[in-house]
Parts: C-alpha cells; sequence; structure tokens
C-alpha cells in the first residue's frame, strides 16, 4: 500500500524520529501519455497528473512536509497567502494534524473549489484588497512577530516535499525526460522538480531534463526581468507578479540549459479545452499553461521533434467549474421531458 510521501521517501527528506507520521496518501500520481497530442505535434508527450492528490493539486506533497514539520517545532497554527490551491493543502493538513490554519487570499480572484475546500477543511479565512503578492508579503512579516509558521513556498521544507515529483516521473519513465514542461506562478515548484530531478541522479544517475516553465503572459515577470505590479490572468492560480523563488528559477533554467517562456490566455485555454477534449484529462487553466508552453515551443522549435517531453497538470480542473462552464465551446440544449422529443433529437445527432 502506498503510505504517502513522508514514509515512501524518508531518506531523501529532512526526517527526524520526531517527525510526525503526517499523511494523506499524496503523491504516487500517475503519468498519463498524451497520444493524440503527442501524434500531432511529433513528440512524446506525458503529463504527470498532479490533480490527483488528496486536495487536487501538487501542493499537497510540500504541505505534508511543511506541516509535519511545523507540528515537530510546537507551533499550533500555520499561516499562507494563496492563490486558492495552497490555502486548500494548508487547510487539509493542519485538519489532518489537528491544528489551526489562517489563509490570506486575494479578494475575487480565488477559483469556487479551492474557496470551498478551505471552508469544509475549517481554515480562518481573510480575504484583502490586493493580490497575491501583496497577501504574501503580509503573511511573512506577521509570521515573524507572531507565533504562527509560514506554510508559502519560502518554507524550505515544502520545496523538499515538491521535489519529490521529480523522483516520481524518473521512476515512471525509467530516467528523467528530454525536457520537463512546468507552469510558473511564485516560482517554488519549478526550483523543487529541478532539486530533484538533480538528487536523484547524484544517487540513481536518472539524467537531468531540460527546465522550461512558462509564466501566463500578464504575469511574466521573470520573463520580463522586473515585477509586475498588477499582474493579470485567467489563470488565477499563477496570477502572481513578484515570484518568491525568482532566482531559484533562474537558476533551474540555467542550470539545465531550459528556458522561461510566456503564454497567453488564449493559448493556455485553448491547451486547457485540448486536453480535456481531446485527452480525458481536466486539469485547471493554470495548469494548462504547461501544455500551452510545450504546443508553442514545439511551433517555433525550441523543442526538437522526437523529444520525450513530460508536462506538469498541477491542479484538478475541478478546482475551477466557472472557468470551464465559461470557456467550454458546447451549449447544453434543454428539452422537454418527453422520451420522444429526445429520441428525436439524439436521432438528429447521429
Ligand atoms: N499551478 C497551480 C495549479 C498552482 O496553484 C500554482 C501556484 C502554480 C501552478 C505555480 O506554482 O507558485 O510554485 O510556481 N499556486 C500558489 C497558491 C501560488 O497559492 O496556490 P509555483
Amino acid at each position: 500500500m502506498w503510505k504517502g510521501l513522508i514514509e515512501q521517501y524518508k531518506e531523501y527528506l529532512p526526517v527526524t524520529d520526531k517527525t510526525p507520521a503526517l499523511t494523506l496518501h499524496e503523491g504516487n500520481t500517475p503519468l498519463i501519455r498524451l497520444n493524440a497530442l503527442s501524434e500531432e505535434l511529433g513528440i512524446d508527450l506525458h503529463v504527470k497528473y498532479e490533480g490527483l492528490n488528496p486536495t487536487g493539486s501538487f501542493k499537497d506533497r510540500g504541505m505534508v512536509m511543511a506541516v509535519a514539520k511545523a507540528v515537530e517545532d510546537g507551533s499550533k497554527c500555520v499561516i499562507c497567502a494563496s492563490t486558492g490551491n495552497t490555502s486548500a493543502a494548508a487547510a487539509a493538513y493542519a485538519a489532518r494534524a489537528g491544528i489551526q490554519s489562517l489563509v490570506v487570499i486575494p479578494k475575487g480572484k480565488v477559483a469556487a473549489g479551492k474557496l470551498a475546500q478551505a471552508y469544509m477543511y475549517g481554515a480562518k479565512i481573510i480575504e484583502i484588497d490586493g493580490n497575491f503578492d501583496e497577501a504574501l508579503q503580509a503573511v511573512r512579516d506577521i509570521s515573524e512577530t507572531t507565533d504562527v509558521a509560514l506554510v508559502n513556498s519560502v518554507n524550505p521544507y515544502r520545496l523538499e516535499g515538491q521535489k519529490t515529483a521529480a523522483f516520481e516521473i524518473c521512476d515512471q519513465l525509467g530516467a528523467a525526460p528530454d525536457i520537463l514542461a512546468i507552469p510558473v506562478g511564485n516560482a517554488g515548484n519549478i526550483s523543487a522538480y529541478w532539486k530533484g530531478f538533480k538528487e536523484y541522479n547524484e544517487k540513481k544517475g536518472t539524467t537531468l531534463p531540460k527546465m522550461f516553465g512558462f509564466e501566463a503572459e500578464g504575469a511574466a515577470a521573470i520573463v520580463q526581468g522586473a515585477p509586475i505590479a498588477k499582474p493579470e490572468t485567467i489563470a488565477t492560480a499563477i496570477r502572481i507578479g513578484n515570484p518568491a523563488s525568482w532566482k531559484l528559477a533562474e537558476a533551474a533554467r540555467d542550470e539545465s540549459h531550459g528556458k522561461i517562456g510566456a503564454v497567453t490566455d488564449e493559448e493556455i485555454l485553448n491547451a486547457y479545452r485540448l486536453i480535456a477534449a481531446k485527452e480525458g484529462i481536466f486539469a485547471e487553466p493554470g495548469s494548462a499553461a504547461s501544455v500551452a508552453g510545450v504546443i508553442q515551443s514545439v511551433a517555433n522549435g525550441s523543442i526538437p521533434k522526437g523529444s520525450k517531453v513530460v508536462a506538469i497538470l498541477t491542479g484538478n480542473g475541478l478546482k475551477d467549474p466557472d472557468t470551464a462552464v465559461s470557456a467550454s465551446t458546447i451549449s447544453m440544449v434543454s428539452l422537454p421531458n418527453n422520451e420522444e422529443k429526445i429520441r428525436e433529437y439524439i436521432e438528429g445527432v447521429l
């Protein structure tokens, strides 16, 4: 039986005899080959479907570690700023560990499913008239002078937990792929994957991928080389203008001979619809930035034909039902409750 990350990977993680055996059985997510898109693009494309983690995003990998260490250190409360997924994961693992969670979120910019999770897991939810970057600044300052443990990805235990996804990819493929494509928001995850690939390569000789990160164009601070005061994108998960792990992300890019690029909202929505309709995989818009980046990079030649590529689908599509309904090109048909009418319609479709 899969026992979760801390148990599975303790030799690679900062685990002591005092670290609690916290788990919701996170990790061990599937690597799925995109058959239709691989053929269309002329590459061997797989997705790591992180939306199948317990709270529906990759954040569970980092949060199990961060909350376990907070409990080990005697904390009774964790705090984070979030575009939604971090808050869901923090609230769930805090509930599991029997401690309180406090989440600070940008008003009106958190997808419905993520907000529902924070309510149900029992977080104290604070919305502010500001963006993620401003919320993060506030919780960083507050955690320095109050007795709460900060569990944003500036907490090093978060990256430790998240690096395990790179281990799984190497085990699933037998080695690292040529290219790892990943959405970039606060830039923690790209940094965690790179750390994971390097550590596994040192231990097991699994080789190293080129790291290809993708920001949303309206929030592409790293690409533009300067923070963005008012980031905007339909992909609210990565609506971030001043990534905290900026330097680490650039190091991952440079050491791996990769790149960090930008994808437009239109490219994101196109990939979002495509992977659902053509491959049967529903990922949230922010996640689709990775596949959008792959499509763009094949078109402009920065991903050569024949490459083995893994794109990270960071969060589940169910997190954001409103965007799904509004982005869909399908309209519902309304019929009377009459079998003949339903039959007529279906016969017309066939
Ligand atoms: N994809 C999803 C679905 C996310 O929720 C996030 C970040 C990212 C990608 C980007 O990862 O920040 O490590 O570069 N969400 C954070 C949150 C900011 O608050 O849930 P990153």
